[in-house]
């Protein structure tokens, strides 16, 4: 697919229409960029440096893991409903990427017991493609797939497939993908996405969660935060 391709397949709706993918493939799409780079750095020679980094990678192949079914079992499900056949060539990737990411798993553990510079190179451009190919992917799905669901459905009922995809998740997953969409996304939806969490849970937890989307971003990022929220620019934190 060249630019141009991809430019056009963007579809007039996207700044209109309610998009159940934007929010969570910009925080996969900064995750996997910011692993590839950590697996990338790995020197052998460092045992506590490439097991940090082998641990963020088996942290992101569990999510991947996990978004496959919540798609799958989600939004793939809405598609049907709304034009039989219309996720099968996803569902057929979806395959694929299993197999993928039951590899990649096997790479790190491997590297884990025998830390080789050849292994670290290996896995390098085996996340390298696979990272390529979920962009593709995910490209696909918000073209093809929205097109699909904005045809067929309304915002209202598109949101409501969100709301029962979220309402399955264990806190720990929601807490574990926040400062990855924090991350991901722009200054408005950053904001929108505080402003809607702090509207929907008590106070103390939501300045956890606030630490948390906090943790990633530059000093400009937070001060901008802060000031979406309506608070004082918030002390320099700690990158994750
Ligand atoms: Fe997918």
């Amino acid at each position: 697919m060249n630019l141009s391709d991809a430019t056009q397949l963007l579809r007039a709706e996207a700044l209109t229409r309610y998009d159940i993918y934007r929010w969570i493939h910009k925080a996969l799409r900064a995750r996997m960029c910011r692993v590839l780079v950590a697996v990338g750095g790995i020197d052998v020679s460092d045992g506590p440096a490439t097991a940090r980094a082998l641990d963020q990678l088996d942290a992101l192949l569990a999510v991947c893991r996990g978004h496959l079914q919540h798609e799958n079992d989600f939004v793939h499900a809405a598609l049907e409903a709304a034009q039989p056949g219309s996720s099968a060539d996803a569902a057929d990737e979806h395959v694929d990427h299993e197999t993928h990411i039951a590899a990649l798993a096997a790479a790190s553990a491997a590297l884990r017991r025998e830390p080789a510079a050849d292994g670290a190179l290996r896995l390098y451009h085996a996340l390298a493609l696979f990272v390529s190919e979920n962009l593709v992917h995910m490209h696909m799905e918000e073209t093809e797939h929205n097109a699909v669901l904005w045809r067929h459905c309304t915002d209202a009922q598109i949101q409501a497939v969100e709301q029962r995809l979220m309402a399955s998740l264990p806190p720990a997953e929601l807490a574990d993908t926040l400062p990855w969409m924090s991350l991901g996304l722009n200054a408005t939806e950053r904001a929108q996405l505080l402003g809607g969490l702090q509207q929907a849970v008590p106070a103390p937890v939501f300045e956890t969660m606030l630490d948390s989307a906090m943790a990633p971003l530059t000093e400009p990022q937070r001060t901008a935060l802060a000031r979406a929220l309506g608070r004082a620019p918030v002390p320099g934190l700690v990158m994750c």
